[in-house]
């Protein structure tokens, strides 16, 4: 396994490959690898010759007051997970070399990114649509695949791809739980005992909406009351938003006749979670 550490001799092997006519895949992740990303590799594999997986924790994508400095790090733990999975190349960066001292331009998509997780981290989406951007010139990807826990980021790649036509395939890799329901975040390693346990209440509340949905409930003042109770049964969670969006274009909906994403965001302590489950009548 090879593992490149500047832009640049990313960006050559990437065109030595397309030039030996060899199909790139890239997982881009911010490290300290789970399950989760182990699955979104495979899922990768499975579509090309070559599997790159991305190490680069964004600082772009972190506003002031966020958890930058103490986001979990471990590299030869990743390395190891890497190398068991049979990746081909690791593109590990530094900051330094990602990105310019007077760095200028920069990627805004205006749809999508003002809702949801956009409301509450300004900024967000910007850094995570110019670091994609900037990881899709370098690895020259024919392919991409993005995981639906991060559902919002996943559609606005996907307008990012198709608004700046970008040749890459995005593909997306379905939430990877642990076994008791818990979606899988390298943030999740914040979590004490008991805040572990209450997390589950993010996990809970979308089966209930989920069951009520099944029962015939359609109007999302409802199911929306219903998460929102279940999350609030759990003093230590703190919501940060609850919604029910339209699938694709993330705007509010009254009455579900489409599919719709049931998306949360709930702080236990100073962690942030967030969790999704799609309805399709
Ligand atoms: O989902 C992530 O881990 C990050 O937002 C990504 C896509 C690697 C960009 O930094």
């Amino acid at each position: 396994m090879e593992v490149i550490k500047t832009p640049e001799a990313m960006q050559r092997r990437a065109l030595e490959l397309k030039r030996d006519g060899r199909v790139i895949g890239l997982v881009p992740t911010m490290g300290f690898l789970h399950e989760g990303h182990l699955s979104l590799m495979r899922l990768a594999r499975e579509h090309c010759d070559v599997l790159v997986v991305s190490i680069f924790v964004n600082p772009t994508q972190f506003g002031p007051n966020e958890d930058l400095e103490a986001y979990p790090r471990d590299f030869e733990r990743d390395e190891t997970l890497c190398g068991q999975e049979g990746v081909d190349m690791v593109f590990y960066p530094g900051a330094e070399n990602m990105y310019a001292g007077d760095a200028s331009v920069w990627i805004d998509e205006h749809a999508l990114s003002g809702v949801l997780c956009g409301t509450s981290r300004p900024g967000h989406f910007r850094g995570v649509c110019t670091v994609v951007a900037k990881l899709f010139n370098l690895v020259l990807p024919d392919l991409a695949v993005f995981g639906e826990k991060d559902a919002q980021q996943l559609r606005i790649i996907e307008r990012l791809v198709r608004d700046l036509n970008f040749p890459v395939e995005i593909i997306r890799g379905p939430i990877v739980r642990e076994p008791d329901g818990l979606a899988m975040s390298s943030r999740n390693k914040y979590l004490s005992e008991s805040q572990r346990k209450n997390a589950l209440c993010l996990w809970r509340s979308l089966r209930q909406v989920s069951e009520l949905f099944e029962q015939g409930e359609r109007e999302t003042t409802v199911l929306r009351q219903a998460v929102v109770d279940s999350v609030e049964s759990v003093s230590e969670a703190e919501i940060d938003y609850i919604e029910i969006v339209d699938d694709t274009s993330l705007a509010p909906v009254d009455e579900i006749k489409s599919a719709v994403l049931v998306a949360l965001a709930v702080k236990m302590g100073d962690t942030r979670l967030i969790d999704n489950a799609g309805l399709r009548p």
